[in-house]
């Protein structure tokens, strides 16, 4: 179904869609009848992030609200720069709200250091961090996600928003990316 540039199906839509409904139910345990909202760090969690907060509207007695931010903390390449820059801020003011912060993948945790930093400046009532997909093996700060779907392993991953050069977001499934793709 996939291209040549596509090594392996590493997580099927399916399998994001159960694991989904899995995190949405805790996220309703813990902010039972609340106001959440959910803040989507652009571009990369916007699959599963649109996929997230419908769950919990379906699933929990959460009312989600929703906010997006942008930040870049990679060039065209496959390693972060390590450095983030905040290209949009939140529309809203989340002084005394309860936050997610929604994220593709947390990999040396520095982009979500820096922005729980931030937004904890703000005073928000709570501020937590959900992410589709976790490379603990990559990690130099001090960084864990509150909720997360999947681990995965420390390989080049594209698909359900992540990308690689800005190709592969709207695959529905999250997928390896052939080495020879950025090794040329
Ligand atoms: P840090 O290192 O700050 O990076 O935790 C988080 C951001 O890095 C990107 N990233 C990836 N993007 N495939 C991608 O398409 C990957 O395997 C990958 N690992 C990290 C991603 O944008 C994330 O928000
Ligand atoms: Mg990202």
């Amino acid at each position: 179904m996939y291209g040549k540039e596509i090594a392996k199906v590493l997580i099927t839509k399916e399998e994001i869609d159960k694991k989904i409904v899995d995190v949405a139910k805790e996220i309703g345990r813990d902010y039972n009848g609340k106001d959440v909202l959910f803040v989507c760090v652009l571009r990369g969690a916007f699959a599963f992030f649109a996929d997230l907060v419908r769950a919990v509207s379906k699933e929990t007695t959460v009312n989600a609200r929703v906010d997006f931010i942008a930040v870049s903390s990679y060039g065209a390449g496959t390693s972060s720069s390590g450095e983030v820059k905040f290209i949009k801020d939140l529309t809203t003011p989340i002084a005394d709200k309860n936050v997610i912060i929604v994220e593709d993948i947390v990999d040396t945790g520095v982009t979500l250091s820096y922005l729980k930093g931030i937004f904890q400046a703000r005073k928000p009532a709570d501020l937590k961090i959900c992410s589709m997909l976790d490379k603990p093996s990559r990690r130099t700060a001090d960084l864990k996600a509150d909720y997360k779907l999947f681990d995965v392993p420390n390989e080049f991953v594209v698909g359900c928003g992540l990308d690689y050069d800005e190709d592969y977001r709207a695959l529905p499934d999250v997928c390896v990316l052939a080495p020879w793709v950025y090794e040329k």
